[in-house]
């Protein structure tokens, strides 16, 4: 009988599956600890970026995303598993312990894992058809699914302060040196593991991201400027703030990018305007009424026509992989 077993290829391919997750500015900010039967997850703060994500939020949210693909991925390769977070309080930096039990796969995991690969962070402005408003309820039902709200950002007066923030939170990282450096070091790459490559970058975003934007270094993506774009913004959020709201805030970003790629609506996460404490403040304010903590702003809308973008690359898993000595 081999029921209880767990095969740890099974859960080096879980592992593999669940680095495609998306992370700020492709930092990869996490290695994994594999036991028998446990996989345990820690942040990495070497990979902090400390002048774009002053208080190391962006870093627990990648953090967050990467656990759930992962259990997305295990479920789909017959491995359910059952999550402790942040189970060691003297330790902070450990923030996941999860328990691995075979079981088959559900059809939902096997369509939300499919979407792993397919998913890609899309900077390009999107076409002018709608999200359906039932698509957009789906993403809410995901994002509530793990504990935070998603809020679609609809009325004139919101959506104007959410896109003022944006532009304001940009202007003021750009003026700092230390924000340019560390942007200038982690994008615009043809070669690298990590970092955001060129070939997934526009060659002007602030004429082609519909205002939108981080200005990273500058890639090869065309786009006619003046189209109209019909993305949808939304904003994440949770109803507190410490490590484990966002922790929580990232797995509901994974679950909710999921499901819109598996619907196939094209995705963008943007963390800017929330970086900056002034913008950050409005978000909350202004934007949500005071009601919750923003964790991220998305971008969901249509993909335009045109080549798929290439995905982008990946640290080698086995550097992010130690084995538990028992
Ligand atoms: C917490 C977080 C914040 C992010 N912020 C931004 C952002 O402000 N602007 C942007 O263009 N992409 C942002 N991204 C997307 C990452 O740059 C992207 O996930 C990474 O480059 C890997 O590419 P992929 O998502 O296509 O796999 C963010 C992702 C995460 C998880």
């Amino acid at each position: 009988m081999t029921t209880n077993h767990v095969d740890q290829r099974t859960v080096r391919t879980a592992l593999a599956l669940a680095a495609r997750a998306p992370s700020i500015h492709n930092s990869q900010p996490w290695r994994w600890v594999v036991g028998p039967r446990s996989v345990h997850l820690y942040a990495v703060l070497r990979r902090w970026l400390p002048a774009t994500d002053t208080q190391g939020r962006d870093l627990i949210v990648s953090c967050g995303a990467v656990l759930h693909h992962l259990r997305v991925a295990l479920a789909a390769t017959g491995l359910a598993n059952s999550v402790r977070r942040m189970p060691n309080p003297s330790e902070p930096n450990h923030l996941a312990a999860l328990e691995l039990h075979p079981r088959p796969a559900g059809d939902d995991e096997l369509a939300l894992a499919a979407a792993i690969s397919r998913r890609r962070t899309d900077r390009r402005k999107f076409t002018d058809w709608e999200v359906p408003a039932a698509f957009v309820d789906e993403l809410i039902e995901r994002a509530a699914e793990q504990g935070a709200l998603l809020r679609p950002i609809t009325e004139a007066a919101p959506r104007a302060r959410l896109l003022d923030a944006i532009r304001e939170a940009a202007q003021i990282q750009e003026a700092d040196t230390a924000y340019r450096t560390e942007t200038a070091v982690w994008s615009g790459g043809y070669a690298d593991v990590d970092g955001v490559p060129a070939a997934n970058l526009l060659r002007d975003p602030v004429a082609t991201g519909a205002g939108t934007a981080r200005r990273f270094s500058e890639g090869l993506i065309e786009q006619a400027a003046g189209e109209p774009d019909g993305a949808a913004l939304l904003v994440l959020a949770t109803t507190s703030d410490d490590p484990l709201a966002q922790l929580r805030g990232g797995e509901a970003l994974s679950a909710v990018l999921l499901h819109a790629t598996a619907v196939g609506l094209a995705t963008c996460p943007l963390s800017q305007p929330l970086e900056v404490g002034s913008s950050r403040q409005v978000v909350q304010d202004e934007v949500l009424g005071g009601s919750a903590v923003p964790q991220l702003v998305l971008r969901v809308g249509w993909a335009p026509a045109g080549a798929p973008l290439p995905p982008t690359p990946r640290r080698p898993i086995d550097e992010t992989i130690e084995r538990l000595v028992v």
